[in-house]
């Protein structure tokens, strides 16, 4: 039989082996459903590194002093950690949970940079007891807060402050963050005031400046303006113009240029700071997004006018279609080299319409109990998994050479009843 052409969704290391199964990372993916069960995340390692040699590469080759810190609400687990923190990315947090995770990664303490536009005592306190090397002030309340716990702590704590640029992203609004009138960071015209009370605190060093305008960028055009936007605010040492650079979801649709995204940010950072800044970047979705594949098994095939491909997962393991109409991509993973020959809708088996992964998949006519992967998913699918329907949150399964290990077990049924309190 002739074999088929993978679609450029997957990671680099997959292929289709002698039975016409789906190889990840020399796995194939119908022993991998046989040994971890489905639905289960498997992300491709080799994928991590050679996005982020990629980012660091790009970096060097600026020329400028930068960073590049892992964006870890994208995916956080601790062995996605190890990897960026074995190569020299730093981390960026948002919560004590993901410090947690971050630091179990093995990323340094002040390779770490914590965020947040509600930051609460318990994440101050974590801010403080493990010594966190970076925090961005993301508003004016904050400042005497930090101040006196730096005081307190016995330290200068380095910090960055969110600035809203009032440049809207180039991306869907609801993960737009740069606009006026967002709930992160502070407004351009208060800047001024921030920044001096900042540095009327002598526990507190102010780094420089931070902003975001939001997640799955085409390109730095947004970036470059909203860098334009907050120059005038000071000179500082450090210049962090956040993360966002987009993937491609779909088959042949383009992925964001990671070369050329890191040049746009350093040609804009040069431009604003001057060539002697040093630029942060704090990428999360581009590195890890194309490396996690998730694998379903089909549970009943319906024609409803549409043809339903209903499979075992869901909104619960990837709740991005309902949230943001974001599309997907499905294809046979233990028939990969025959014909995709049937349209149909890949859904989820949840009590919800809006629970759809692929609304216009193609599959070789599909049938209960076939093995279906979804590419794309490494990025906010494991990050947002949920019990909704009282689902089992799936494993995060690294494969690579050959061989896989759970980095992230299944939720067992223990543990979806170990919050609850009646007969405990
Ligand atoms: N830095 C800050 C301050 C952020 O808020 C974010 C993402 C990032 C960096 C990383 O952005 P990335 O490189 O991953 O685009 N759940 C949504 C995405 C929300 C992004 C939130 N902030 C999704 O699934 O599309």
């Amino acid at each position: 039989m002739e074999t088929r052409t993978l679609p450029s969704t997957l990671p680099a290391d997959s292929s289709i082996n002698e039975q016409g199964h789906l190889v990840l990372g020399g796995c194939d993916a119908v022993d991998l459903a046989r040994e971890f069960g489905t639905p289960a995340y498997v992300m491709v390692e080799s994928e991590l590194r050679e996005r982020a040699d990629r980012f660091l590469k790009a970096l060097a080759a600026t020329g400028m002093k930068g960073t590049i810190k892992y964006a870890s609400k994208a995916c956080p687990v601790v062995e996605v950690g190890k990897i960026f923190s074995s190569m020299g990315l730093g981390c960026d947090v948002t919560s004590g949970g993901e410090l947690r995770i971050a630091l179990l990664g093995g990323f340094a303490p002040e390779d770490i940079l914590f965020h947040g536009n509600a930051k609460s005592e318990a994440d101050l306190n974590d801010i403080f007891e493990h010594k966190v090397g970076l925090v961005a002030i993301d508003n004016a309340d904050e400042v005497a807060t930090i101040a006196a716990r730096a005081r307190e702590a016995g330290v200068i704590q380095k910090v960055l402050l969110r600035v809203t640029p009032g440049v809207t992203g180039d991306t869907i609004a609801a993960i737009s963050t740069g606009q006026e009138d967002s709930k992160f960071g502070v407004n351009l015209p208060d800047a001024p005031a921030v920044i001096k009370a900042i540095q009327s605190e002598d526990s507190l060093e102010l780094r420089g400046l931070h902003l975001h305008v939001g997640s799955q960028l085409g390109d730095t055009g947004s970036i470059a303006r909203a860098a334009a936007a907050i120059a005038p605010l000071g000179d500082f040492p450090v210049v962090n113009l956040g993360g966002g650079l987009g993937v491609g979801y779909l088959d042949g649709s383009p992925d964001g240029d990671i070369e050329e995204f890191v040049a746009g940010a350093a040609a804009a950072a040069a431009e604003h700071f001057g060539p002697d800044v040093e630029l942060m970047l704090e990428p999360g979705r581009a590195l890890v997004a194309t490396a996690g594949v998730t694998l379903y098994t089909v549970e009943t095939v319906k024609s409803n006018v549409s043809t339903y491909v209903a499979v075992d997962g869901g909104i619960s393991d990837n709740l991005r279609p309902l949230a943001y109409g974001s599309a997907y991509m499905a294809l046979s993973a233990d028939r990969v080299n025959d014909q995709p020959d049937t349209p149909c809708r890949v859904v989820g088996k949840h009590c919800e319409s809006g629970d759809q992964i692929a609304t216009e998949a193609s599959l070789p006519a599909p049938k209960r109990g076939d093995l279906v992967a979804v590419p794309v998913t490494g990025a906010y699918g494991h990050a947002m998994a949920n019990n909704y329907n009282g689902a089992l949150r799936p494993p995060v399964v690294m494969v690579e050479g050959g061989k896989a290990r759970v980095a992230v077990r299944r939720e067992t049924w223990d543990d979806l009843l170990a919050r609850e309190t009646a007969g405990n």
